[in-house]
């Protein structure tokens, strides 16, 4: 059994436990972003947080790209209502859930209704107050349209984490630094992570990555880690086509057993890494705490 499913198996019978982690665990936020369109940011966005409930976390995926608007779509769901609704104040963000397979949380986007950014007062307190509403995640994904325009970038800067989306074509690559430039003016406190996309082989998916690696390094002085890559595969575009998400149905492609390894080392950071926030903190803290009682109580004896 993996840690995350040990964690969650703890909860499940564990009352006070529960009630420890669910008086205020903080979200982690992870922005999928992309400076070139159409490299894969929507189709992540889904299967990665379909891998990481499978993993035992509680994932809210909020898709962002309100322009074009389509995780709904690689789910093969038809929202009655959308944000557009919530910012009219006409429903609530909780009533315009969407519940995908392994118990993730989708909240759909506005097609045709772009932005964010222009919001009323009253409109962006309703949205404000929605998001008070819900109930608590373990992480929230949220997925980003293409580019460098203030609502893509406004949307990068409340996450913890941003993982910038590549594939080997150079105009990818390029933007992915341009995109990386635009994020680090505004902020520079962001874990920047790259997925390298459709590669043929992992030595391709490794060069691209330090390529982006090495000139924001030498020309923004920012550090951006390697989270992995996905190699091409056609069951990607066959699952897109049946609109049911390639880790349900192809757990066994090749694409799949790459985003597990992404879902993996993802979870692992938290687990492993300085991190004390939110409920993984919490249960770091918590084993911390029965490790010293167990050390204590062995040395009475
Ligand atoms: N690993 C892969 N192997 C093969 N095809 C892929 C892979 N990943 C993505 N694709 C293809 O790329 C297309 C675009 O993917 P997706 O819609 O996720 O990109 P996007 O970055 O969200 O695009 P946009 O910028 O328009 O929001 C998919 O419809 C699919 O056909
Ligand atoms: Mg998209």
């Amino acid at each position: 059994m993996d840690q995350a499913t040990q964690l969650r198996k703890l909860t499940e019978g564990n009352t006070s436990l529960k009630l420890v982690s669910s008086t205020k665990p903080m979200t982690k936020i992870i922005a999928i972003a992309s400076g070139k369109g159409g490299v894969g940011k929507s189709t992540i966005s889904v299967n990665l947080a379909i891998s990481m409930a499978k993993a035992g976390q509680k994932v809210l995926v909020f898709d962002g790209d309100l322009g074009l608007a389509n995780v709904n779509v690689i789910l093969g769901i038809i929202p009655k209502y959308n944000l557009y609704h919530v910012v009219k104040g006409h429903k609530s963000l909780k009533d315009i859930i969407i519940q995908a397979p392994e118990g993730v949380d989708i909240i759909a986007g506005a097609s045709g209704y772009s932005q964010l950014a222009n919001l009323n007062d009253t409109q962006r307190n309703n949205l404000i107050k929605g998001f008070a509403d819900l109930d608590s995640y373990d992480y929230m994904i949220i997925d980003t349209g293409a580019g460098i325009s203030s609502n893509v970038i406004g949307l990068t800067l409340p996450a913890d984490d941003v993982i910038v989306v590549t594939t080997p074509e150079p105009t990818a690559i390029t933007d992915s630094y341009g995109l990386i430039k635009a994020i680090v003016s505004q902020s520079r406190d962001k874990n920047l992570k790259m997925v390298v996309n459709r590669v043929r082989s992992a030595i391709e998916g490794k060069k691209v990555a330090d390529r982006v690696i090495d000139i924001s390094g030498q020309f923004l002085e920012v550090r951006v880690e390697n989270l992995g890559f996905i190699f091409q595969d056609d069951e990607v575009e066959k699952s897109i086509r049946e609109q049911k998400p390639y880790i349900i149905h192809s757990p066994k492609s090749k694409a799949a057993a790459c985003l597990n390894r992404i879902t993996y080392s993802l979870l692992n950071q938290e687990m492993e890494g300085g991190d004390d926030s939110g409920i993984t903190g919490f249960f770091k803290k918590f084993f911390n705490f029965v490790d010293v009682r167990e050390k204590q109580q062995s040395e009475e004896e």
